[in-house]
Parts: structure tokens; C-alpha cells; sequence
């Protein structure tokens, strides 16, 4: 099993190239099966997680190529079957937008329950209840949600949570549905507003994505598009807390700032320098962190999925920091792994309540899921001595070259297979 063993103490200096937003991505690439007519998607990421897309869709007889690494054209007019349960689609989340995709545009689709992370319980009341009141009839079981509907009728819908998932997908449903609907209480994160750019560059008619109340114009037909996903907002975010953990000096490039001010702003309270650019965040830390208390909220409160990054950099804080997580309730499963490293960090249900050490010491943990593995990876680069971060599979789900992009930045980290590889890499690094 690939781990990444690494060498800690080094400050992350230099500047990095981000990615295409995973979670903009894979809505993206269901979206893409709405038309006959060909897609040309760029800045995609190459991850586990869109590869798995695109082999999901392949298997259905989607035609897909990666015309480079980061792009893909994609033409769906050849598609087998509207059932989406192959072995990779199910243990991604984000499998559940292709109910949306399909329904919209073919009325009916079957997609394996989704997978993804385990940081809570994840329902998905909220897909079912916006698909059933544009007319559809969803059922679940067999380990499959089955959607189907004669005709799909807009309507007025008003979500009971913030859901990034239920807004996309009701979003992409409704655009081919007959008539108007309102998605009140939307989310307003970037990727809903890239999904709803993509979908109207295909002839959908959507206004109002990235405010709460979003207004939906169905059409009969979307056509052909070229496209570019917005930079990834949590790859930028975690970059930004690994230099700042590493008292670096990073300038993180392809990036649109106005999307990371909830973290910038916290990392300014803590003590870094921030200085923006237009697509450029230059992250200076030369001093201890302070403290500061964080609460995850949805946009523009501070993402969920930068929590366990801010946590390690909270861990290495003065004084007492106070996480609370509002999204998903079990969300602080890494902490242990952390404690492991020396951290002190008592996790009373939804609240992290951390007092800062002096340092981190290397230690062999595990990835328990995709952000907290990149958090571990942040913690072991300031550690004192080596570590390693097994279960990079997680890792690798959502940050592409997550390796190379540190080493470029003067990490001393090597992704190896094997305790042979491992001693190579201590005594390279003695
Ligand atoms: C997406 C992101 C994930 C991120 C999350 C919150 C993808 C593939 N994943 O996940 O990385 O952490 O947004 O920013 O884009 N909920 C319900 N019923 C529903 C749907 C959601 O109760 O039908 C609850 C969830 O349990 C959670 C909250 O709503 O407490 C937010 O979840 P949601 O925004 O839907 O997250 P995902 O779309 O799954």
C-alpha cells in the first residue's frame, strides 16, 4: 500500500500552481451528459475521484477522451443505459449527480447510493424531496436510488438545510424540466455558481446562483459547450494553512481570492500577512500563529472542508483555539491521529477545543478521509523527525500531485511502497 513518508521542519517557500475545483468537476461532467452534442471541459482535475467519473461514464457508453491531461470532451448522444452502479462510481459522492443529469434530460435514471467520505450521516431527503416536487417518482433500495417521472413540471422549492449536493442537482434537473422553479434557501457556494455558468453556456436559463434563491427558466434542449472550471477553492485553502503551519512564505497561483476570504481572514487574525493579486494569494507566516475560534458554516462562512487543516494550524497556535463544526457531525475523527503527533485537542461532540504545543513529533498515522488526510500530511511537515500518512488513497481522491506540488515548495516528502523505500527516504533525509 502506497504511503507518503515524510521528513518534517521545513518551511514551505516558493509559489504553486492550483488545480480545477474538484466539486465543481464532477457536477460538471454529469451536467455534460445533458446534450448530444459534444463538451469540451477544461482545467479539469486529475484525480481519483473524476477519473472515476469518466470510467462510470465510459461504462455506459459515453464517449469520453482526455484530449490532454486537464481536458476532456465528452459526447453523451451514444448512451446505453440510464443506470450508473459501476464498482467506482460507488464509492464516490458525487455519484448522485448523474440522478439529476438524467432525469432532466432522459426523465428517469438509477444511481448506486453514494459513497464518498464518511465524516456523518450524509442523507439525501433533500435530492429526493426537490426531484419528487418537479414531479418525479424516487425510490430507494437495493443499494440504488431509482428516479423516474412521465413528464418533470417546475416548481417552488424550499430546501430545509443549505445542501451544495441538493441545490446542484435539483438545479441541472429543473433546467430541463416544463416551466419555472425556485430553489429557495440555496446554496451559495463557488461551485454551485460554475455549475450554473456551465449549464448556461448549454442553453439553460438560471439566474441567481450564488445568492439563496435561485431562479430556473426549464428549456427543451441543451447544446454543446466549451467550458473552464473555476480554480479549487479547498486545494488553494490548504496551501494557504500549509504555509502558514510551516512558517513558510507561499504565493499560491490560479486562484480567485474573493472565493478563500473566509480563510484569509482567519489567517490574518492569526497572525499571517496576506497579500492578494488578481488570481494570486501570497501566504507569509513568520511568527508563531495565534489563536482564534472558527465555527464551518456554508458560503461565505469558513468551509467544512478547510476544518481539519485549520485545526492542525490552530494545534501549533498560542493560547486556546475553539473549532466548531456545524456541517457534518463527525467531522473530528483525525484528532486522535493528531494527539498522536503530540497535538492536545479535546473533542466534546461538535466542538474542538485545542491547546496550542510548541511543536508537532513525527509519528505513523492514517488518513481517515480525503481533507483530514491533507491536514495530517500539514502536521507531519512541521513535526519534528519523520512520519508517515498511510491511506493516501483518500488523499488522492481530491488533490492532484499533492506530493510533487510540497516537494516543489521544499518539503521533504516521497510517496513510497514499502519499508525498504521508507529507510531509502531516511537516510536520503538523515
Ligand atoms: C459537498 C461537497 C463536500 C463539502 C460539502 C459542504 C461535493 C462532492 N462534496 O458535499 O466536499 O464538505 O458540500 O460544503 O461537492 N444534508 C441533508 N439532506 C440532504 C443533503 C444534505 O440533511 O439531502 C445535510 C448534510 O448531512 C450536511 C449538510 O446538509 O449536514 C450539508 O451537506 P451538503 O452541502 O449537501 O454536502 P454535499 O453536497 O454532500
Amino acid at each position: 500500500m502506497e504511503k507518503y513518508v515524510l521528513n518534517g521542519g521545513n518551511p514551505l517557500v516558493g509559489e504553486v500552481e492550483i488545480g480545477g475545483a474538484k466539486n465543481a468537476a464532477l457536477a460538471i461532467l454529469a451536467a455534460a451528459t445533458m446534450t448530444d452534442e459534444t463538451v469540451y471541459i477544461d482545467n479539469m482535475p486529475d484525480v481519483y475521484d473524476t477519473n472515476a467519473m469518466l470510467q462510470a461514464m465510459r461504462s455506459v457508453g459515453i464517449f469520453v477522451e482526455r484530449t490532454d491531461r486537464h481536458s476532456v470532451k465528452i459526447n453523451a448522444s451514444q448512451i446505453k443505459n440510464y443506470t450508473f452502479d459501476n464498482d467506482d462510481i460507488k464509492k464516490i459522492r458525487a455519484s448522485y449527480y448523474f440522478l439529476g443529469a438524467l432525469l432532466g434530460k432522459y426523465k428517469q435514471g438509477v444511481v448506486v447510493l453514494p459513497g464518498g467520505c464518511s465524516i456523518g450521516l450524509r442523507p439525501i431527503d433533500q435530492h429526493i424531496k426537490g426531484f419528487t416536487a418537479l414531479g418525479a417518482k424516487v425510490t430507494t433500495g437495493y443499494g440504488v436510488i431509482d428516479a423516474k417521472a412521465d413528464a418533470l413540471v417546475g416548481s417552488h422549492i424550499y430546501l430545509d438545510v443549505v445542501s451544495v449536493g441538493a441545490t446542484i442537482n435539483i438545479m441541472m434537473a429543473a433546467s430541463m424540466a416544463e416551466g419555472k422553479t425556485i430553489i429557495e434557501n440555496a446554496a451559495k457556494e463557488p461551485h454551485v455558481v460554475d455549475i450554473a455558468n456551465f449549464l448556461n453556456s448549454m442553453g439553460a436559463d438560471i439566474k441567481g446562483a450564488g445568492t439563496d434563491v435561485i431562479r430556473i427558466r426549464g428549456v427543451e434542449k441543451l447544446h454543446g459547450t466549451e467550458y473552464t472550471i473555476i480554480p479549487d477553492q479547498i486545494e488553494a485553502g490548504t496551501f494557504m494553512m500549509a504555509a502558514a503551519a510551516t512558517k513558510g512564505d507561499v504565493t499560491i497561483k490560479n486562484v480567485i481570492p474573493k472565493h478563500l476570504e473566509a480563510i484569509s481572514a482567519k489567517l490574518v487574525e492569526m497572525g499571517c500577512q496576506i497579500h492578494e493579486s488578481d488570481d494570486a494569494v501570497r501566504v507569509v507566516a513568520t511568527r508563531r500563529l495565534q489563536n482564534t475560534h472558527i465555527k464551518t458554516l456554508p458560503y461565505p462562512g469558513f468551509p467544512t472542508d478547510m476544518q481539519p487543516q485549520m485545526t492542525v494550524a490552530l494545534g501549533l497556535a498560542s493560547g486556546i483555539s475553539i473549532v466548531t463544526e456545524s456541517i457534518f457531525e463527525n467531522r473530528f475523527k483525525y484528532v486522535e491521529e493528531l494527539t498522536r503527533m503530540g497535538a492536545s485537542i479535546k473533542v466534546e461532540g461538535s466542538t474542538a477545543i485545542i491547546e496550542g504545543v510548541d511543536k508537532y513529533t513525527g509519528a505513523s498515522v492514517s488518513a481517515p478521509d480525503l481533507r483530514a488526510g491533507a491536514a495530517l500530511v500539514i502536521a507531519a511537515l512541521t513535526a519534528e523527525g519523520f512520519s508517515t500518512v498511510e491511506d493516501i488513497k483518500y488523499i488522492e481522491r481530491g488533490y492532484e500531485d499533492f506530493d510533487q506540488k510540497l516537494r516543489d515548495l521544499g518539503a521533504q516528502i516521497e510517496k513510497v511502497d514499502s519499508d525498504k523505500e521508507i529507510q531509502k527516504f531516511k537516510l536520503k533525509n538523515a
